[in-house]
Parts: C-alpha cells; structure tokens; sequence
C-alpha cells in the first residue's frame, strides 16, 4: 500500500483528477497542491450535489483532512478569501487547521489579470493572470502571500499562511498518508507541454518537488489520469482532434465545456503516443482511465499509434509544435460496445470490448490501470488494481 500518492494529469488538463483526489482523499489525512492557480476548476459530484473547486485542494470536501497550498502556487487572495466562504456557506468547515496556505506562494494581483487579457489571447489562457504571476516570480519582481497580507493589513488571509515545506516534510515523516493534486496536465507543461500553447508551471510529478519543498525521494506512487479520449481547452496543436459528428457526440455527451471559463472542449481520440510520453516525464506507476462511460455506442473507437509526418512514420510523441500541427494521427481501431456504463460496477462484468480498449492501453502505455470511471459520482469508480491505492 502507498503512504504518498501523486495524481498527475497525462494529457492537456481536465481528465477528471478532482473527482480521483477526492475518491482517494477519504483514506488520506493530507491533500497538497504544488502548482497552478485558479485557472484549475476540479468539479466533484458528492450525493448529486456539484462542488466546483479552483485553489482549495479537494480533500476539503472531506472531514479531518489537512489540505496544502504549496509554495508554487500562485495564489488570487481574493479568489482564496471568496472560495473560503464559499465552501463556509455550504457547511464545509474551512479553517487554518484543515487549510494552510504557503506564506512563500506567490499573489496574483490585479494588474497580472489585466495583463493575461491584454497579452495573451493568442494562447487561449483562462485570463486569471497566472502566467503574468509566474512571470513576476521568475524575474524576483512578485509578491508572496506574507508580504501581501502584510502590507494590504489583510487580517483574513494571515491565520491560514504558514513554511508549508516544514509543516508537509513533517507529516510526511511522522507517516501520514499524502496525495499530491496536480493540476492541468502533462502537455500544458510549460517545459514538456506543447510550448507557447502551455501554462506556466510544471504540471508534471517533478514539480511536486519544487512546488512543495519536498524530496523526490518522498514520493511513492504517482498515478497519471486520462480520460478514455483526449479534451483540450485553448488554443495549441491536437493530432487527433475530431471536427465531426463522432467528436460533437462526445463532447455534448461527456459534457466537454470548461469547469471554469465555461469554454467548449476540443475533442479527439484517445493518443496513445502522447499519454506513453506522460508516463515517461512522470515515471508513472499506473493509471486512472476516466469518462470510459461516454464512449458506449460508438461503433468503432480509435487510438492514435503513431504520427505520420512528411512522409515518415512517428512512433514517439514530439512536442515540436512544427510536427504536431501538420502530422497525420495512425490510427488503431477496436469495435466498440453499446452497453451503458453508467452502472456497471465490477470490471470484470464490463462489454467484453471495453475490457478489450482499456488492455489495450495498458499494452501500448505498458503500464497496468488501476482504476476505470465511469460517471461523475464518486460511487461510479471501479478499482482494478488496490496495490497502487491507500
Ligand atoms: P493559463 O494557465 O490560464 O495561463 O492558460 C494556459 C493554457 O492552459 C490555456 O490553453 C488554458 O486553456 C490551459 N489551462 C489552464 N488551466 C487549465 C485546466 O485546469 N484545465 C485545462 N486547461 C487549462
């Protein structure tokens, strides 16, 4: 059994790890973020009741849990201050014993939010003004949480920061289960992703690391989530994205709009060379497959094997942005099945040919998958393999 679980995006963001974090955050008694900011929206469905979450680590939404709000966040105060109440007026208690904020993250400030808008709509960014924030940090011109609480006398947000690097290091040795919260994903890197179409963190299991201020040496598992096809938001390269009817089923039926700018995902086969190049950067143990449920009823389902590109055959993902736009995806194809999902909730009951797409997976990532999703609920979970769990 693991005692620190990493949940990792392995494609553009959006797989549904909020919903994951919060399955595994019941045996958890820690959930840390380490990057990003409110530009993250983890929708999770608790008893039919929709909680969208953008900073606060989803482990809130469960009793006695510490949740983290690492170093290498960028942090909107007053994004954090109204998500607080937020969650006080749903009767979730948030105080600064079940949530520390790192005095280290860096603020987002209005004027990076004005920035984002003014300069950066070619990339397709959520306009909450995290890359002007980083950009800041980075060049030693930004302002940490402390400094900010000091100087705008912000009594509210004080209480709940706090060196998270020594508080986490210290759970982490006295034995406490901890899951890392990534958010985006392992292509919206801003140095393995699809770059200039990335955010401006490290999204994958390395910036745990940094985003923390722990060992590489403290994390056990790290799992990567996908979803059963690939979503993307914003603009940047997406081999296989589908302009028909087959990607508007998808997305009207997996609900593919933006939990926080409400934006239409792009929607496209399952890429088998992208998600094999996560598994590699963030040397994952095993994976999560999740919305397995919206694809019944499609006929024949592809996955992207290779990339063919002037001419040659790729079998390995590039980021090189120049190849991504102009290569052609191979694909692979798997009759589907017809059987709602919905419900299903032993794997070994599934259609014959969803067991047969989710082994075909695990053959070419060469990883086992250890858990499959299939619906919102956190009851729609079914666990395949427990080794890599709590
Ligand atoms: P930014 O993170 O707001 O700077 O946006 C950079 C790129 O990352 C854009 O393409 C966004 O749509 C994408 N992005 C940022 N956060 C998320 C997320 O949580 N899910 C999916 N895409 C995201």
């Amino acid at each position: 059994m693991a005692n620190s679980i990493a949940i990792i995006g392995a494609q553009f963001g959006d797989e549904g790890k909020g919903k994951i974090i919060d399955f595994l955050a019941e045996n958890a008694d820690v959930v840390a973020r380490f990057n990003g900011g409110n530009n993250a929206g983890h929708t999770i469905n608790v008893n039919g009741k929709t909680v969208i979450l953008h900073l606060i680590p989803s482990g809130i939404l469960h009793k006695g849990k510490i949740n983290i709000i690492g170093n290498g966040v960028v942090v909107d105060p007053a994004v954090l201050m109204e998500e607080i109440e937020e969650l006080k007026g749903k009767g979730i208690k948030v105080t600064p014993d079940n949530l520390i904020v790192s005095e280290n993250a860096h603020a987002i400030l209005e004027k990076h939010i004005r920035e984002d808008k003014e300069k950066n709509m070619h990339i397709g960014t959520t306009s909450r003004g995290i890359g002007p924030a980083y950009t800041d940090k980075v060049a030693r011109a930004g302002l940490k949480l402390i400094d900010y609480a000091n100087q705008s006398n912000n009594s509210k947000l004080k209480p709940f920061l706090k060196n998270t690097a020594l508080l986490i290091n210290n759970l982490i040795d006295k034995g406490k289960k901890v899951l890392f919260e990534g958010a985006q994903g392992t292509l919206l890197d801003i140095d393995h992703g699809t770059y200039p179409y990335v955010t401006s963190s490290n999204t994958i299991a390395g910036g745990i690391c940094t985003g923390l201020g722990i060992s590489p040496k403290k994390i056990k598992t790290i799992l990567g989530v996908a979803k059963a096809y690939t979503t993307r938001v914003g603009n940047g390269a997406m081999p296989t994205e589908l302009k028909d009817d087959t990607g508007k089923i998808i997305q009207q039926k997996g609900k593919e709009f933006g939990a926080t700018t409400g934006r239409a995902r792009r929607v496209g086969w399952f890429d088998a060379l992208m998600c094999k190049y996560a598994v590699m950067v963030n040397g994952l143990d095993a994976l999560v497959i999740t919305k397995l449920d919206i694809l019944s009823e499609i006929e024949n389902i592809k996955i992207c094997v290779g990339y063919k590109h002037n001419g040659k055959i790729i079998r390995e993902f590039s980021n090189n942005i120049e190849i991504l736009q102009k290569c052609e995806p191979i694909y692979e194809e798997l009759p589907g099945w017809k059987e709602n999902l919905n419900d299903a909730n032993d794997f070994n009951l599934f259609p014959q040919n969803a067991k047969n797409y989710i082994k075909r997976i695990e053959e070419l990532l060469n990883i086992p998958v250890c858990i499959v999703s299939v619906g919102a609920e956190r009851s729609q979970t079914i666990i395949l393999r427990k080794e890599f769990l709590f």
